[in-house]
């Protein structure tokens, strides 16, 4: 029995004895995503926290994750196994920041991406995630105006595939994604020109591939834009046996154990995001052991901030 074995053995116990479950981000360590209960995108795991029976949720992922959990769970206990784990996309908008833009705006409505603190939430009027951004938008009257925050590259992309005009965006970014450019895609296109590409939204390269996707540049049938569970989907039941995959490389594990006989090719091998590499297996089995750390969101905020997050999970 190795290590390895001996700490997932461990926390099996601990889960059980907890009555916990383990929620994981697609970008997690390999050996995270093996052990989750629930592996997926931003909204599978924000739909998962809302219904489970479970009376501890451990969050393998980042803070605005198991914040959202919390706000969804004011009667659980959620575990972060490490409390550093931040998110550079949601540290580009504050409180302050958001106030100060919806007074230049006062009627529009404010779509935030899930990467947000809970108090940024707390001040929205819809959330969303890369899965369902462009049905949040298009619920929304033609003639209100929208602020969205806080990736530009998303609100990009939102923004030409709903021809919506009257949207404002931030331009924050998520420093991962934006590190994938035009020119990375560019040159593992020239290795695999027959390969399907698969890009998240997030991408430094997504507002290019739209206009190169538009101009017949890149194949349509073979050049999608998608979450993280969408890629995981796309993969499965596409029948292209290579792929480009433009976005942080810990999905790679899952798609190569779902299709042992499809490639998987990083666009850009060093989008590596290092908060999501922060919880590893000690640190899960610390968490249950030692009840850490433990997210909570204050009453006031809780209760605004769950509004946005439902309108969005009953929108889809
Ligand atoms: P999704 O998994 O929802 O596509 O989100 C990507 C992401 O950057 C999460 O931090
Ligand atoms: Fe945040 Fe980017 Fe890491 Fe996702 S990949 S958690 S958006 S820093």
């Amino acid at each position: 029995v190795n290590d390895q074995d001996s700490l997932r053995y461990e926390i099996m116990e601990w889960k059980e004895k907890r009555n916990a479950i383990i929620l994981a981000h697609n970008y997690e360590l390999p050996e995270i995503q093996d052990i989750a209960d629930v592996l997926g995108d931003s909204l599978t795991l924000a739909r998962a926290a809302a219904q489970t029976y479970a009376d501890v949720i451990v969050f393998c992922g980042v803070h605005f994750m198991a914040e959202t959990a919390a706000i969804l769970n004011p009667d659980k206990t959620v575990l972060l196994p490490d409390i550093h784990a931040g998110c550079s996309l949601a540290d580009s908008i504050t409180l302050a920041d958001l106030r100060n833009w919806k007074s230049a705006y006062p009627d529009a409505a404010v779509v935030s991406y899930i990467n947000t603190s809970a108090e940024v939430k707390a001040e929205s009027d819809y959330c969303c995630t890369s899965s369902n951004a462009i049905k949040v938008v298009e619920s929304i009257p033609e003639e209100k105006e929208i602020l969205f925050l806080p990736d530009m590259f998303l609100g990009a992309y939102v923004q030409r595939a709903t021809g919506r005009k009257n949207m404002h965006i931030w331009m924050g970014e998520c420093h991962v994604h934006a590190g994938i450019s035009p020119a990375d895609v560019d040159n593992v296109f020239r290795d695999y020109p027959d390969a399907e590409l698969l890009i998240h939204p997030e991408c430094g390269c997504s507002t290019s591939s739209m206009y190169l996707l538009s101009e017949g540049q890149l194949p349509k049938e073979r050049t999608h834009l998608l979450s993280t569970g969408g890629m995981l989907e796309r993969a499965k039941n596409s029948p292209s046996s290579q792929f480009i995959i433009a976005t942080e490389t810990g999905i790679l594990h899952q798609m190569e154990k779902e299709n042992p006989n499809k490639t998987f090719i990083a666009a850009n091998r060093s989008a590596v995001c290092p908060f999501m590499k922060m919880i590893t297996l000690p640190k899960v089995l610390e968490s249950l052991k030692e009840n850490q750390h433990v997210v909570s969101v204050s009453e006031t905020i809780r209760q605004r901030a769950r509004l946005p997050i439902d309108r969005m999970i009953a929108i889809g």
